[in-house]
């Protein structure tokens, strides 16, 4: 079986982490390329953390490029409380000698699609800057991509405002330029993501890999845990990233709908919210394929077995 070619553009961040390592690690995607944008922290911490990552699932042969290092519009406002001063808090992490491409990841995105042999899978981890960058700099792509699928968004609340996910919040525009982009999207939201929890069930799984990249995961999810608990009280954190990953590799691990969803952008207390009208009865706003159901067992069995395999 061929694998599936897809570029992540993300901005680690814990999940990202996990997000990166899934990709890595499972046989099914070919990871074509990795583009970093400004988000849980700068782009020069998002971009170094993407190193370590990679460096740590033993990945030298893929492009990586760092790319917007603020939304489209407005200041960037980084998750430091959620993801610490580096952006990837926890595990020590070397910075492996890789190297980050001479150029902005729009320009290794475009090159990576105008290249590729058939249509890749654009997967977005943090704030949509860079793939909205693509679609309004270079619409000549639209035919080598094959659909974009973001973690972002949701059905429900927010987790940065009461109804704005940080993802969207952080770029409302770059999300709307997205959702319009008339190509085939699939958002993974809170309502789905946050049934993915790192219990201590699964932190002690990840330990008892016995490898560097499951003690790496066991720390950041650690780290995860104690923010989580202290910003919102949860008692487990929820991996956001990965989802969207999974969702790729298998797709009926995560149930999706297609339903209107617009992004409010003028609301005073709700821009950056995904308005998603689970009725289908709202006329005038592109439609997009919106998770809503995880198969949660075996989101943790992909995962796991990929980490498991990292490294080898
Ligand atoms: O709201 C969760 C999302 O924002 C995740 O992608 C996390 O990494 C942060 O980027
Ligand atoms: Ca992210």
């Amino acid at each position: 079986m061929r694998a599936h070619p897809v570029i992540i553009d993300c901005d680690p961040g814990h999940d990202d982490a996990l997000a990166l390592l899934l990709a890595a690690g499972d046989p099914r995607l070919h990871l074509v390329g990795v583009t970093t944008v400004a988000g849980n922290q700068t782009l020069e911490k998002t971009t170094t953390n993407a190193l370590r990552i990679l460096g740590l699932a033993g990945v030298t042969d893929v492009p990586l490029a760092a790319g917007c290092d603020r939304p489209l519009t407005g200041e960037l406002t980084v998750a430091e409380d959620i993801h610490g001063v580096s952006g990837l808090d926890g595990p020590e992490l070397d910075v492996p000698a890789g190297a980050v491409a001479g150029v902005h990841a729009v320009e290794l995105m475009r090159r990576l699609i105008a290249d590729a042999a058939e249509p890749l899978t654009l997967i977005a981890t943090g704030p949509l800057t860079n793939v909205a960058s693509l679609l309004r700099d270079h619409p000549e792509v639209r035919a080598g991509i094959r659909r974009i699928v973001f973690m972002g968004g949701s059905t429900e609340r927010g987790n940065t405002t009461p109804y704005g996910e940080f993802n969207i919040v952080t770029d409302p525009e770059a999300a709307d330029i997205v959702l319009r982009s008339g190509l085939p999207v699939t958002m993974i939201g809170l309502n789905v993501t946050h049934q993915a929890l790192a219990t201590t069930e699964v932190i002690a799984e990840f330990r008892g890999l016995g490898t560097r990249a499951g003690d790496v995961c066991a720390e950041l999810m650690t780290f995860f845990a104690g923010t989580y608990r202290r910003v919102f009280g949860f008692e487990h954190p929820p991996v956001h990233d990965p989802i969207a990953v999974a969702h790729v590799i298998e797709p009926s691990i995560v149930r999706t709908v297609t339903v209107p969803v617009a992004v409010e952008l003028a609301g005073t207390y709700t821009r950056g919210a995904t308005v998603v009208d689970l009725h289908g009865r709202t006329t005038g706003v592109p439609h997009a394929d919106v998770a809503v159901g995880l198969d949660v067992d075996a989101f943790w069995r992909l995962l796991m077995t990929a980490v498991r395999h990292v490294g080898r």
